[in-house]
């Protein structure tokens, strides 16, 4: 049985504990300041939760700091003092691993970048750490991610890029969803039958796109017959930019991350 804390419970911690608490190999353990909030999210999820976070800490092998950036530094030195020899998986947005080791004085610091369909073990999570992890650490790094969705190891250089293809993109995946819907209700299919069809259509993409390992321009072309309907919506949405729109929204969020990273280095 392997031990894990989450420190810090709210959206993102829930939604990865929730993950791994269906798994009978975890013992889990939540921690968060609102005593109350946190028991009745362990009796939901049949975790423990514990009050005091120096047990949370010295309980577990792996420790997940789920709080907001912000609140992180204020833990520091209760991690560093109760957390000796302990593996620190850090989910913060912009609090860089030489921060994380140096703050916490090891080099047992892993970084996720996940999303909130960790809850439905359906995440796309980028994971880093340093060269000096050791082996078994990385290897497990990869598997507690793969608990929760699907991972992939980057460059920590790359993780501003990851927020702007996965970790932002899925609320322009949303945006994309509801547009599509509101296309098929303006003609004539009315809203929530209308997003029920964009959404199956989009997960009948993405499981062609899979299978087939084509990329998405042979795949679209395929769909495009000569003189067709399709191209006319093809040409429709080259019209309104499609696709410098997208890569516009991509880069808003990778320059958003360098700003907020810069400030976080800062405190
Ligand atoms: N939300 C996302 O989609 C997402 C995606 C990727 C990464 N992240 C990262 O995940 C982290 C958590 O984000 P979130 O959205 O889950 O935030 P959240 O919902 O506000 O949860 C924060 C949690 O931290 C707890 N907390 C506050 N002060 C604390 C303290 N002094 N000691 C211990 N715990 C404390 C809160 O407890 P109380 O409720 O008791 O106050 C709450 O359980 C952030 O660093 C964020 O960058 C979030």
């Amino acid at each position: 049985m392997e031990k894990i804390s989450f420190i810090g419970c709210g959206n993102m911690g829930y939604a990865i504990a929730k993950a791994l608490s269906t798994d009978p190999n975890w013992e889990i353990t939540l921690y968060s300041p609102n005593e109350q909030k946190t028991k009745e999210k362990a009796l939901a999820l049949s975790v423990k939760a514990e009050d005091d976070i120096t047990k949370a800490i010295k309980s577990a092998d792996y420790i997940v700091l789920a709080v907001k950036p912000q609140i992180l530094p204020s833990l520091y030195e209760t991690l560093r003092l109760w957390g000796k020899d302990k593996t620190f998986i850090s989910i913060a947005a912009g609090i860089s691993l030489a921060t994380l080791e140096d703050a916490l004085a090891t080099k047992k610091v892993i970084r996720y970048m996940p999303n909130l369909a960790a809850s439905e073990k359906a995440s796309v999570t980028a994971i880093t750490y340093s060269e000096e992890l050791d082996e078994a650490l990385k290897t497990k790094a990869y598997q507690i991610a793969s608990a929760f969705g699907s991972a992939f190891y980057l460059p920590e250089s790359q993780f501003k890029a990851f927020i702007g293809i996965s970790g932002s993109a899925i609320a322009y995946v949303f945006e994309f969803l509801h547009a599509l819907a509101l296309g098929g209700t303006k003609a004539g299919i009315a809203y929530p039958t209308s997003l029920a069809i964009a959404t199956d259509t989009l997960n009948s993409a993405v499981a062609l796109e899979k299978a087939s390992k084509a990329n998405p321009i042979e795949l679209m072309s395929k769909v495009c017959s000569a003189g067709g309907t399709t191209i006319d919506g093809i040409e429709a949405l080259a019209e309104g930019k499609f696709d410098s729109t997208v890569i516009n929204a991509v880069m808003a969020a990778v320059n958003k991350n360098i700003l907020l990273e810069k400030a976080q280095e800062k405190k």
